[in-house]
This record gives C-alpha cells, structure tokens and sequence, in this order.
C-alpha cells in the first residue's frame, strides 16, 4: 500500500502564513519519512483574470519560497504543473466522469464564481485539483481545511471511476494539520487567511519583512472585553492569535491564553514567534537564485513525468481509447523520410 503524499500551490499571490502552517511546513515535515511530491499549481492560477509576467514571477516566487522553507529535492519531487501535459489530459478523461452537478456544489465556485466573466475553469478546477491527485498514486494529500472538499471529490472520482473502468486509481485522503487548519485573517477572524483577500492588513505575507509583520499583528482585530481566553466561538480574534502561536511552539491554546494578562501583551509575543519562525525562510530565500529555482523545477519535472504519463496511458486504456502505435521502421507504406508538402 503506497503511502505517497503531493500537495499544491497555487500562483495566484505571495504565500501567506496560513499555506505555511496549513499545508508547507506538514509536508515538509513528512518528507523524509514518506516519498512526496508537490508543485506548483500554476494551471491553477489562470482559472481567474490574471497577468501573464506576474504569473511568472509568482510562480518561481512560490518554488523557492517552498525550497527556502526545506523542501529536500534529494527526495522530494518538486516541479511546475504546466510542464506535464498529463495533468491536462488526465482533467479532461475525468471531466467524462465527473458531473455538472457535483462540481457546481463546490463551496468555493459558490464563493468567487458567479458572475458571466467567470472563467469556465473556475467551474471544472476542482476536477484538474483530482486530475493532479490521482496522477500520482497518492494515499495523503495534506492541505488546510478550505481543500477538504475537493479532496472529497477527487476521492468519489476516483471510486467512480474504478466501479466504471476497473482499477485504475488509488483512492486518496485529506490529512488536516491539528492546529491552524484555517488560520483568519488577521482584520476579519471570521475570514480565511489568503493570498488574495481584498485587503492585505490582515495576511501576515511569507515574505513581509518584521516591522510589517509586526504591526500587522499588534492592529489584529480583538474581541470585546480584555481577558485572554480561548474560545474560537465567542473570541474569534483572540483565538485566532492563541491558535497561531500554539502552532508554532506547540503548546495548546487553552494552555498559552493563561500565560497573557492582556490583549497587548498576546499580541506583542505572537509577532516575536512569527518573526523567529520567518526570518530563516525569508534569509535562505533571498540566497537563491531564479536558475538555482529553475534548476530544481527541471529536474522536478524529469523525475515526475514518466510516473504521469503512465497513469494516463492506463486510463486512456481502460476507458477505450486506443494509442496509434509507431509502425516499425521500413514496413510497407511507412515513408521513410516524411513527405514533402505541397
Ligand atoms: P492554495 O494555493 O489556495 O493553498 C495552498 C495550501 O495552503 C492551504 N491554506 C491554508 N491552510 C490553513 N489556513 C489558511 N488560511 C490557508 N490558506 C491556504 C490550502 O488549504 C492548501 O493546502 N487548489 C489548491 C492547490 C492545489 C492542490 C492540488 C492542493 C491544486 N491541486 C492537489 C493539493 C493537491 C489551492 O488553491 O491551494
């Protein structure tokens, strides 16, 4: 039984403290103790109106902010989703098993999509998000709370597509971090950090140098009252900070919130524990260089392809399609050199 792990990362913004504590410092963890794969999901990032050098830019931004937080490419695989074509393939073959219905229910379309300028890929994305999963024979995707339902999809697709075809899938799985599953936003607890919320006072960005990142932790949001407890329902904001910083230290919340007499002071000790945690992962990005990070996305890439290409090449078989074969060199009608055009 394999226990293979791949997550992605979507280009679409600078990374933010929630991908890290979500999902980039749980794979990075594993990655010596399971083989893992990740990528940097830049298909995914034309699924909204987009620039195209910022695209660019972003995407050797995330690699080598995935580098400079330790990703090991001596046994991690870690390449650009647009140099394998497989996962474009493979999401169209799985957009004939999936359903409208289904992906129309996606919590996310209902959030961004809508109006009549919505890229038709904003609708199908969660069906290249399986394509990506089941490319890989993967048991573990890790990934924050916002990605559980599409992991849930990918799982029916693959089911599905077993019942149907034969057994061609691995069925994957979420796997959640315990703590900081969904970090807030700092200005609005009851949002999701991300890394394209209309205003950026309440995303602590990975790359945020300290005095910003301090003051946007002392400007948090807080709740009424003055007292430090933990109590996610009725203080949000103040939660939202315990939850933080008991990520990083990996004390429990309940136990950090007796430490503070007050909210300043909460505050204050949350952007010291997020500066420490960032400052080795901001130096040892600023030391890399774009081939340094090209470099790695090429082998990535080499590594991962033929994996890709053979999960495809089983699907397209058992859902009928058939490969043209190349007809062996001097056989009858085969032209030995190919013909002129005219
Ligand atoms: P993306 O790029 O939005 O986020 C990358 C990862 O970070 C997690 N995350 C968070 N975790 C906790 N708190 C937050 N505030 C927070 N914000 C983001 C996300 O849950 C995710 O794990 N569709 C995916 C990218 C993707 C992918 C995949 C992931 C494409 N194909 C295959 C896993 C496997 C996305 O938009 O992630």
């Amino acid at each position: 039984m394999s226990n293979r792990r791949i997550s992605g990362f979507k280009p679409t913004g600078p990374l933010q403290l929630g991908n890290y504590l979500g999902a980039i410092r749980p794979v990075i963890e594993a990655q010596h103790r399971q083989p893992t794969t990740v990528f940097v999901a830049d298909l995914h990032a034309l699924t909204v109106p987009h620039d195209p050098a910022r695209l660019r830019e972003l995407t050797t931004q995330v690699a080598g902010l995935l580098l400079a937080g330790g990703l090991d490419t001596r046994s991690t695989i870690l390449y650009r989703q647009s140099d394998l074509p497989a996962h474009a393939e493979l999401h169209y073959l799985l957009e004939c098993v999936a359903s409208y219905g289904e992906v129309h229910r996606m919590i996310q379309f209902k959030e961004k999509g809508g109006g009549s300028g919505t890229r038709l890929s904003l609708l199908t994305y969660p069906v290249l998000m399986a394509a990506d999963i089941l490319l890989h024979d993967i048991a573990e995707v890790p990934v924050g709370r916002d990605q559980r339902q599409h992991v849930e999809l990918t799982r029916d697709l693959a089911l599905r597509f077993n019942e149907r075809f034969g057994p061609v899938f691995t069925v994957p799985e979420a796997v959640l971090p315990q703590v900081a599953a969904r970090v807030a936003d700092l200005s609005d607890p009851t949002a999701k950090m991300g890394k394209t919320n209309a205003s950026t006072n309440g995303v602590l960005f990975l790359l945020d140098p300290p005095d910003v990142l301090r003051r946007k932790i002392m400007r948090a949001v807080t709740d009424t009252g003055t007292e430090v407890v933990y109590d996610p329902e009725r203080k949000p904001g103040v939660s939202n900070l315990l939850d933080l910083l008991s990520a990083i230290t990996g004390d429990k919340s309940e136990q950090i919130a007796a430490k503070y007499e007050n909210y300043g002071s909460l505050k204050a000790a949350t952007a010291d524990a997020v500066i420490a945690l960032l400052e080795p992962i901001q130096r040892r990005y600023h030391e890399l260089t774009p081939q340094d990070i090209e470099q790695a996305l090429a082998q990535g890439a080499a590594q991962a392809r033929e994996r890709a290409d053979a999960t495809v090449s089983r699907v397209r078989n058992a859902m009928g399609l058939t490969t043209a074969q190349p007809a062996p060199a001097g056989s009858p009608g085969t032209p030995t050199t190919a013909p002129t055009p005219r």
